[in-house]
Parts: structure tokens; C-alpha cells; sequence
């Protein structure tokens, strides 16, 4: 049997872990949020004026050149994703790489709803697949960092700058934690509720001159809802990229994602992100470290996530990961810590520029804790 362990004494100062939606950035609170946009018309000045920053926010943030245009959608990151695939697939081959769940879904999508009888190169879970069996010539989706098995592309150099497809790259798990070369990336999607700590509900859709110029040029065989309809009249709906959304946005949510951004900012912007997410990594990396019940589900370092760290415990299993991780909720020490319902048991915890390493270190004693509770049984 093994020995119980003392409850530890310090907690970390806020226990959320989770992968999304992740902890709120430090300081946060909702009455801090600007409300004069709230209970107007979105289409009022002050309504069009918030999306406006908040898109000019975002571009900042992200150092997004000027080759790419920024826009607010519904629906998430898989609204956005679902946008880019169902307005630019169809017109040549299609590859989907997919290492893991949410990377398995676009696979799934292009498969069976599009009809699009795509290549589909695949990893098990830990791994990233073989990048070099992608052929450019094909439209390419991926995922630029899989949240439910921590595995990320280590860059972009992969992909040729001389392709004829375009790429599509799920960022949601990636943006403001990596660098991202835009010049080999056409579509980028990602939702707030990730790195920035942000809310749900909208997407962000980033066009490369290259998706714009699909959008105006091909029209697909199906039909579009009007959430999905980026094009008016043979022309891009540049409204979309200055703040006129297709449809009524939450303002709530923008002037929540414009709290983070501004605090990004506050930071340095990117390289203050990427530090704080690097940092949280480390934190838990040395953790794992001196743990041998404690591995890394991403099996090579060069691709193992800063953002959704993917954890493997000892001869745990499903049953063993849900006690551990209520044990921790139980305590107020840590939330939504247990893997991916579809991955393989483990933990997972998020790294992303929100969390303070502080509370990562603070972590540490309690996974000891529960791993020694749940083993006494
Ligand atoms: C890689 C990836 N793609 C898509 C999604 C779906 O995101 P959303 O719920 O914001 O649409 C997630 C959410 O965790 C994700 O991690």
C-alpha cells in the first residue's frame, strides 16, 4: 500500500487549469469590463468602434502583417474553421494531417460531410505525424497545436512558400503562445477562450491574400448558410474584417476579449505572452521531471505544447483520472485537470499565458497528494 501524504499546505492562488476555457487573465474581474457598448446596436458607432479596436488589438497582438485580414465570426473556433473549410474546400485534392481529436474532427468533416475524399495522414496520440509526406499541391488542414494530446507543429517549415493549395490551420490552442510564420499560413482560426483567457461564442477567421482571392474566384457545389457567407456579390465581405459582423455578436464577449488584449499589452504583447507560457512550461516540465510516475504524452520535445500540457500517470486509467482529478476540484486546488475524453488517461494542464507560474509550482505537492490518495484507494 502506498503511504498517504499530508494535504499540502499551500494551494495555488487560483486553480484553474483548465484547457479551455482558461483561467481569466490575472486581475481580472467583470466589473472591470467597459460597458458602454452594452444594450446598443452593434452597429451603433460606439458597437462598431469596440470591434474595430478589438480587431486592431488582435492584429497588434498577434504582429499580424498587413498581407492578413482579421475578422470576428460566430461560433467559435469551430464555426471559424467550419467557415474557412465549407466557403474555400472543393476546388482541388485535400489533405488532413490529424494527431488527435479535434484535428480528427475536421477529418471527419471533410470526409463524410464535404464528400471530399480526403488523404488523411494520421499519428497516434504523442506523436506528430510524418510532415513530409504532405503534398502542397492539395488544399492542407491541420492543427497547429493539438489540445487533447499536447503534440504542436515546432513551426511552420514545413510548408513550402511556393504551394498551390492553401493551408488551414486550427490555432485556436496556438496563437499568442508561438511564433507564427503568416506567410505560409492562408487560414488561421482560433477562438478568446484559449490563450487570452477570453469568453466563447465568437471565432476569429485570418485570410491570407491567397484564401481571398479562393473566396472570390470559386464557388463551392453546396449550398451556404448565411453564418458561413463571406462573399457578396463575387466580392469579399470586407465589413467582416473592419467589425461588421454577419450577425449580432455578443458585445459582453468583445469587450472581455478587449480586457485581455489590453493586458497583453500591458505585457509587451506577444513576447510577453510567449514568456509566461514558456515559463508555466519549465514550471511543470521540471515537476514531471522529478516525478518518475509523472511522463510527457508528447513523445519529442520539439513538439510538445507550451499551452495544453499533456501528462501520462503511472498506471492510471480512466477511472483512477477522475478520481485524481475530483480529489483536486474537491480541495479548490485545481480544476478541470483530467486528459481529454477521447485521449488516452492522463492529465492535462494548461500552461497558457493566464496562468501564473506560481500556481504551477504551487501544483506540484498536490499531484503528489492525489496520486498517493487515489493509489491508497
Ligand atoms: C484544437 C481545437 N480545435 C477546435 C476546438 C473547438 O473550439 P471551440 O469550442 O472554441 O469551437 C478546440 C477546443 O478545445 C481545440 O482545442
Amino acid at each position: 500500500m502506498t503511504d498517504l501524504i499530508a494535504v499540502p499546505a499551500r494551494k495555488p492562488a487560483r486553480p484553474q487549469f483548465s484547457s479551455g476555457p482558461c483561467a481569466k487573465p490575472p486581475g481580472y474581474s467583470p466589473e472591470k469590463l467597459a460597458t458602454e457598448s452594452l444594450g446598443r446596436s452593434h452597429r451603433a458607432k460606439i458597437g462598431k468602434t469596440r470591434l474595430a479596436y478589438c480587431i486592431d488589438l488582435m492584429r497588434e497582438v498577434l504582429q499580424l502583417p498587413d498581407t492578413h485580414r482579421i475578422g470576428i465570426v460566430p461560433g467559435s473556433d469551430t464555426g471559424a474553421f467550419e467557415m474557412a473549410m465549407w466557403t474555400m474546400l472543393g476546388q482541388r485534392a485535400v489533405t488532413t494531417v490529424a494527431w488527435e481529436s479535434f484535428g480528427e474532427g475536421w477529418v471527419t468533416d471533410a470526409a463524410k460531410q464535404l464528400k471530399l475524399d480526403p488523404t488523411v495522414i494520421r499519428a497516434d496520440y504523442g506523436q506528430l505525424p510524418d510532415l513530409t509526406q504532405i503534398d502542397f499541391s492539395n488544399d492542407v488542414l491541420f492543427t497547429w497545436n493539438g489540445t487533447t494530446s499536447g503534440v504542436r507543429v515546432p513551426n511552420a517549415d514545413f510548408i513550402p512558400a511556393d504551394r498551390e493549395g492553401l493551408t488551414f490551420a486550427d490555432s485556436t490552442s496556438a496563437v499568442f503562445a508561438y511564433d507564427i510564420d503568416w506567410s505560409k499560413i492562408d487560414v488561421a482560426t482560433f477562438s478568446w477562450q484559449k490563450v487570452l483567457g477570453g469568453e466563447g461564442g465568437h471565432g476569429v477567421l485570418i485570410l491570407g491574400p491567397r484564401a481571398v482571392e479562393r473566396l472570390e474566384t470559386y464557388t463551392p457545389a453546396w449550398p451556404l448558410p448565411k453564418v458561413f457567407r463571406l462573399v457578396s456579390k463575387g466580392k469579399l465581405a470586407e465589413g467582416v474584417f473592419k467589425g461588421e459582423t454577419i450577425n449580432t455578436p455578443s458585445m459582453l464577449a468583445v469587450e472581455d476579449a478587449i480586457f485581455a488584449l489590453e493586458w497583453s499589452k500591458s505585457l509587451g504583447g506577444l513576447e510577453g505572452l510567449k514568456a509566461r507560457s514558456d515559463a508555466n512550461a519549465a514550471a511543470l516540465g521540471k515537476i514531471v521531471a522529478e516525478r518518475d510516475w509523472l511522463g510527457h504524452l508528447a513523445v519529442d520535445e520539439a513538439t510538445r505544447s507550451k499551452t495544453s500540457v499533456c501528462l501520462t500517470v503511472e498506471g492510471a486509467d480512466a477511472d483512477f483520472i477522475k478520481k485524481f482529478a475530483a480529489l483536486l476540484e474537491k480541495q479548490d486546488a485545481a480544476y478541470d485537470v483530467a486528459g481529454y475524453r477521447d485521449a488516452p488517461a492522463g492529465l492535462r494542464i494548461w500552461c497558457g499565458a493566464t496562468v501564473d507560474t506560481q500556481d504551477i509550482e504551487d501544483l506540484g505537492p498536490w499531484l503528489d497528494w492525489a496520486y498517493a490518495t487515489v493509489k491508497a484507494g
